[in-house]
């Protein structure tokens, strides 16, 4: 038996150098069965010994993690150049299309968020480029020009997107033809307390009641300012032959103006919003259809809009403009006016230099089939699809009362390039939406700008001008 253990013994592998331990490492336990033999051969013949059991080997047997950072930064690299390389290839047309495409990969995780948490966050991926910019130019057939300027498409953002004028120059880089900021009120406010935002996602709209949350007109200012002369300067050291759009640059910008909410005096709100950003403007907004601030939508009617108009144009003619002179002065209008309000306000424009009225606001009705949406009960205006039909009619309304002699904006639930030339057909020159831009992110507006020339070329129109109020012009 001690034989046959001895050879047991002598048929383990050569004792080999102990290999270095970290010193924190347990030296390794030999197993159960080497520990009986060593105790028991020592019985029998003490002097052999048992060499111990071959060690754990330390070599790891996985690479550190340093190789594989190493790994994956070589492969990072790789990719971007491969990646730089075939983009490299690609025109800027393509490149730029691919990325406004891209965007919709994000738009179901905003819609994840909190409505105004998601649009803050728009706001500020804007405002600090984030966003794509539009490198194409866009068909010429939607260049138009108004009060004397080129827009170089008729599609334009409306108040209350960018209300602090904070990302002008990433929202125009979209594509729009036109940026509306505001509304903003002379006192820095609040606005009403949230949750204010709701979204009726089923039906494309989205019910409000902010009630002119804003940062006021001393913020805004000082934020136009900085924006012009950037805008100014960019404009001069390009060497590209846009002709020049708005006041500062190619893209034009429109300021929406409201009233504090605990204001008395709301024609002297309008002359201060007149004072601070008229300067930066190249259309001013007399907003007096919000449904969200108590009393403004009063001043829709006859005898105040009068008064009103008045104050706000005699405080901007009485400053000093360049020979360009002072920005037009627009109203914009709720969907839900009179019969008899409406009759008012387009005899008003007629007879004044009020020659552009928006058309519309958001609505304090739930058309159908939104009225069914659980979230129609909040109080506040609606926006977004719903919206388009009533919109539209008081748009067309409008056109006829005016006959044509009034520019007009259309704004409600346009969502397509097809929406906005019908609401071009009912006599828009130029048109607005905000919700839809919620719901489709950046890619909605290359592909509402391409369908909108898609409409026009198809029925033959040369321009936008030519195709506004088509419907009630006769055939061609
Ligand atoms: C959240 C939100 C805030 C708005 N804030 C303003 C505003 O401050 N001033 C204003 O004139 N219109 C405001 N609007 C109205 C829009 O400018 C636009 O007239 C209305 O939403 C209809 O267009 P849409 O259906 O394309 O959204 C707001 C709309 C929404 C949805």
């Amino acid at each position: 038996v001690v034989l046959r253990r001895r050879e047991r013994v002598a048929a383990l592998p050569p004792r080999r150098p102990p290999a270095r331990l970290p010193v924190a490492l347990p030296r390794p336990r030999p197993p159960a069965g080497a520990r009986q033999a060593s105790r028991t051969v020592s019985a029998v013949a003490a002097p052999i010994k048992v060499p111990p059991p071959p060690r754990k080997v330390t070599r790891p047997s996985q690479p550190p993690p340093a190789f594989l950072g190493r790994l994956l930064t070589g492969a990072m690299i790789g990719l971007a150049i491969a990646g730089g390389a075939y983009v490299s290839t690609t025109d800027e047309a393509t490149f730029c299309g691919w990325l406004f495409k891209s965007t919709e990969l994000v738009n179901p995780l905003f819609a994840l968020l909190d409505a105004e948490f998601a649009h803050r966050l728009a706001v500020s991926a804007a405002a600090h480029g984030f966003v794509p910019r539009e490198k194409r130019p866009d068909p010429p057939v939607l260049g138009i020009e108004v009060w004397g300027r080129n827009f170089t498409n008729p599609i334009g953002l409306a108040a209350g997107f960018d209300k602090n004028a904070e990302a002008v120059e990433g929202l125009l880089g979209l594509g729009f033809g036109f940026v509306e900021v505001g509304s903003v009120t002379p006192q820095p406010q609040e606005g009403n307390p949230k949750p204010r935002i709701f979204r009726l996602k089923e039906h494309g709209a989205v019910v409000n009641r902010c009630g002119f949350n804003s940062e006021g007109i001393v913020v805004v200012a000082k934020r136009l300012g900085a924006q012009h002369g950037k805008r100014k300067m960019e404009e001069t050291s390009s060497s590209s032959d846009v002709k020049q759009g708005g006041k500062a640059g190619p893209g034009i910008l429109g300021v929406n103006l409201g009233k504090n909410k605990t204001s008395e005096d709301a024609g002297a709100d309008y002359v201060q919003g007149v004072h601070s950003l008229s300067q930066y403007a190249d259309y001013l907004v007399i907003n007096v259809s919000s449904p969200n601030t108590p009393g403004l939508r009063q001043l829709q009617g006859r005898k105040q809009l009068k008064e009103l108009v008045k104050k706000v144009q005699d405080a901007r003619d009485e400053m000093q403009w360049a020979e360009d002179g002072p920005p037009p002065l627009l109203v914009k209008v709720a969907p839900d006016l009179s019969k008899q309000d409406l009759e008012d306000i387009a005899a008003y424009s007629l007879s004044t230099l009020l020659k552009t009225q928006i058309i519309s606001n958001t609505t304090i009705s739930r058309p159908p089939p939104a009225d069914a949406h659980p979230l129609a009960q909040e109080a506040g205006g609606l926006s977004g699809k719903p919206l388009f039909d009533l919109s539209t009619q008081v748009l067309r309304d409008m056109y006829i009362r005016t006959g044509g002699k009034v520019t007009l904006i259309g704004c409600g639930g346009v969502t397509s390039g097809e929406d906005a030339y019908k609401k071009i057909r009912s006599g828009a020159t130029l048109v607005q939406l905000y919700t839809a831009l919620a719901y489709g992110g950046p890619a909605l507006i290359p592909r509402i700008k391409a369908e909108l020339a898609e409409c026009l070329e198809r029925d033959g129109f040369k321009s936008v001008q030519e195709a506004v109020g088509a419907d009630f012009k006769p055939l061609k």
